[in-house]
């Protein structure tokens, strides 16, 4: 377990089992649902960059257990946020987060932040300097919306999504890039390669040259396989990877080998169009391979409409468990707890 502060920041501070047991929990809260379990219990929701799922399951999570919750997006309708340490605050932005993070927090009794990456410093986005800066600024318990390499509500969902479909816990897995007009964060694919790992399954990642992940993500990702049986490896071989798989899932990140560089990247990406996963995607995987994305998409750039709107996807069942998975993340940091 975990010796983080209070909060949920990532998977990887769970075991296998503990991720059992909080899907377990998940599942008893949508099978005999709780609506006064947070009762009086307010969550405060900061986001630094746009989303639809993880506001709205947030939001509809907490009301759904008997507790509110209050949206904060710098910018729009509040000030805007400073984050930059010893900053000359003679910008746009009123308010630094070393002031706003803590006030936000003496609102409520848990604090969720979405901080993307910069993208311009791949060491500095891997240590998650900008997200765990703003955490250690809260003194109430924290849930990670997506930072800069880590989305674990998604992947907690995702793991879900595969447990509902009765996939094989030992199944293989590829994770593939696909294209996108612009280079993406390594969020996605950094929990979702840990997810299916820490799951025992087999892993492979496939992606052209240029976008191979990053180390350290492969080892966290390996060292999560190790413990649950399952393998990761990494290839640019289509037919190698597809070749008997139960899950294709899509995701675009940026070019790792020209990191923060957007020209160089979109000049890689140019000649990379035909990454898009289309039903003859399928052709060496299982007849029932599944197809997975956290959304959103691009259709017909990423991924082919006869994919998304085919019944291998599960896309839909995917946004959907992120509401059930994180009504049980906020049952297990908040109810009990005095308000
Ligand atoms: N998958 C996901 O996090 O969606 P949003 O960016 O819309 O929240």
């Amino acid at each position: 377990m975990s010796t983080r502060p209070d909060g949920f920041y990532d998977l990887a501070d769970f075991t296998r089992d503990e991720v059992r047991d909080l899907l377990a929990l998940a599942q008893r809260l949508q099978d005999h649902p709780e609506p006064r379990a947070l009762t009086g219990r307010i969550l405060g929701l900061l986001f630094m960059n746009p989303s639809l799922r993880t506001l709205a399951s947030f939001q509809a999570g907490m009301a759904r257990l008997g507790g509110s919750s209050f949206v904060i997006t710098p910018g729009q309708g509040t000030w805007q946020f400073e984050t930059r340490m010893g900053a000359v605050m003679n910008g746009s932005a009123a308010e630094h987060v070393r002031e706003g993070i803590p006030v936000l927090a003496s609102y409520c009794d848990a604090l969720a932040i979405r901080a993307f990456a910069d993208g311009k410093d791949l060491a500095s986005d891997l240590a998650e300097t900008n997200f765990n800066g703003m955490a250690a600024l809260s003194p109430k318990p924290v849930i990670n919306l997506e930072s800069a390499a880590n989305h674990p509500c998604q992947a907690l969902a995702d793991w879900k999504t595969l447990d509902d479909q009765a996939i094989p816990a030992t199944g293989k897995f590829v994770l593939s890039w696909v294209n996108h007009p612009r280079a993406l964060p390594l969020a996605v694919p950094a929990a979702t390669v840990h997810m299916a790992a820490l799951r025992g399954m087999e892993v492979v990642v496939l992606r052209p040259e240029g976008y191979a992940l990053p180390s350290a993500i492969m080892d966290k990702a390996r060292a999560a396989a190790s413990a649950s049986g399952g393998s990761v490896t990494e290839t640019d071989d289509a037919d190698a990877a597809l070749t008997g798989a139960h899950v294709v899932y899509a995701k675009e990140w940026g070019c790792t080998s020209h990191y923060g560089d957007a020209a160089a990247d979109l000049a890689l990406r140019s000649e990379l169009s035909h990454w898009q996963v289309r039903e003859a995607t399928f052709g060496k995987a299982r007849t029932d391979a599944r197809f997975m994305h956290c959304l959103p998409v691009r259709r017909n750039v990423a991924v082919a409409d006869e994919v998304l709107d085919g019944p291998r996807s599960l896309v839909l069942a995917e946004a959907h468990n992120r509401m059930v998975v994180q009504m049980a993340v906020l049952h297990r940091l908040l109810a009990g707890r005095q308000a």
